[in-house]
């Protein structure tokens, strides 16, 4: 993997230090409406590069990453001379990191670009990996590119103006690659909280860039999602259908990171029942998942409309079984693990009693 990660509360130095290398006939900087606000100003303080770069500003949210944004990008870079030699800067979460990679992988055939990701999620996970994109014809990230970016330059000082809500989902990416590590990696997660008036910035670094180097060493074993990379879909079969039926069934959306939090306690429970996955630790991420993530409620009347969502999600080629990632223990990871739909109910029941819905 070619990618550079820079771990460091000083973002500043790194991207001037990362322009300075590369000589570019001129900057742009990519944010949406919130991280221009929030962010841009900070970072421009911190960094020349930043502050002489031309801003290109997006709408905010998922709604955006979408074909006439990207379109408003690729204008504004013709319109203002940008070169094969520019450099672009990505400043925001995962939904700039995602369409802004893709305008640069795609401007001219391809321009550098780096991202600064300003979410936990963007920066334990979308801006990490080199999968850009844009949500096409309704369809999620349906038209992208892979492409890797010079560096990721990843700090936690833009994290203060998240909600604690924001900070959690991206957590529960961070709880995934822990379980695909190692114990000690997942129990000093499980050790630290974001209760109270706020959270410590260097230690949140220094797991970050444990987190990462877990994406990271997967990614790069399976760049094209052949075989290994499929581990990083932990809790995400149960997670995806939760996420889809909060959102058209219930009408009432939840962020990804908590479906797969819950996701996840159902696939341990699955883990433990096909696997022996380790039921102290089960027990120990259910409580943590009820204590900081709440419950998603669901009865045993929800579960075919779930099962159904779930087999879509992984293109099952039998209705009766569906396909998971599933864990042996901590860093014990069992791809292509196929579960059938009565143990699946098993687990749901059991998650029902464990969450105590
Ligand atoms: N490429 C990948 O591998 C990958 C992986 C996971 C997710 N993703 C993509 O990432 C996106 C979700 O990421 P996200 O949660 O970062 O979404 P996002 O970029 O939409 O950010 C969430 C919200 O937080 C705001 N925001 C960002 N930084 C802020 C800050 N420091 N302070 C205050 N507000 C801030 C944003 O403006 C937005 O309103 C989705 O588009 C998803 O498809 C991509
Ligand atoms: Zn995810």
């Amino acid at each position: 993997m070619k990618q550079k990660l820079m771990f460091t509360n000083h973002p500043g130095a790194a991207i001037d230090e990362l322009a300075a290398g590369m000589s570019p006939s001129k900057v742009f900087v990519i944010v949406d409406t919130n991280t221009e606000k929030q962010v841009l100003p900070l970072l421009a303080v911190m960094s020349e590069s930043v502050a002489g770069a031309q801003v290109i500003t997006v709408g905010a949210g998922d709604v955006n990453k979408n074909l006439d944004s990207l379109a408003g990008i690729w204008r504004t870079l013709n319109e203002s001379g940008a070169t094969r030699s520019s450099f672009v800067i990505n400043v925001g979460g995962g939904m700039v990191t995602d369409m802004g990679g893709f305008a640069a992988a795609t401007f001219k055939r391809g321009m550098r670009f780096v991202n600064v990701p300003t979410t936990l999620l963007a920066a334990v996970d979308a801006s990490v990996g080199g999968k850009t994109g844009i949500n096409f014809n309704g369809c999620k990230n349906e038209v992208g590119a892979f492409a890797e970016p010079e560096a990721a330059v990843i700090s936690t000082i833009f994290f203060n103006t998240l909600t604690t809500q924001e900070l959690l989902s991206g957590y529960a990416e961070m709880l995934k690659h822990a379980l695909l590590e190692d114990r000690q990696t997942f129990i000093d997660l499980l050790d630290y909280n974001f209760a109270g008036t706020g959270f410590d910035k260097d230690r949140l670094l220094t797991l970050l860039q444990k987190s990462v180097a877990v994406k990271e060493r997967i990614v790069s074993e399976d760049l094209h999602e052949q075989g290994i990379r499929k581990a990083l879909n932990l809790g995400h079969t149960v997670g995806h259908a939760f996420e889809s039926y909060a959102m058209t069934d219930r009408h009432s959306p939840v962020p990804h990171g908590y479906a797969v939090a819950w996701g996840m306690v159902v696939e341990l429970i699955l883990s433990h029942m096909e696997l022996k996955f380790p039921s102290d630790m089960l027990q120990r991420y259910a409580a943590y998942v009820r204590s900081n993530y709440g419950v998603f409620d669901i009865t045993c009347d929800d579960y075919p409309a779930l099962l159904k969502l779930m087999s879509h999600d992984k293109k099952n080629a039998s209705a009766d079984r569906i396909n998971f990632t599933l864990l042996a223990d901590i860093g014990d990871v069992r791809i292509d693990r196929e579960a059938d739909v009565e143990n699946i109910k098993a687990a749901l029941d059991i998650y029902r009693d464990m969450m105590g819905i």
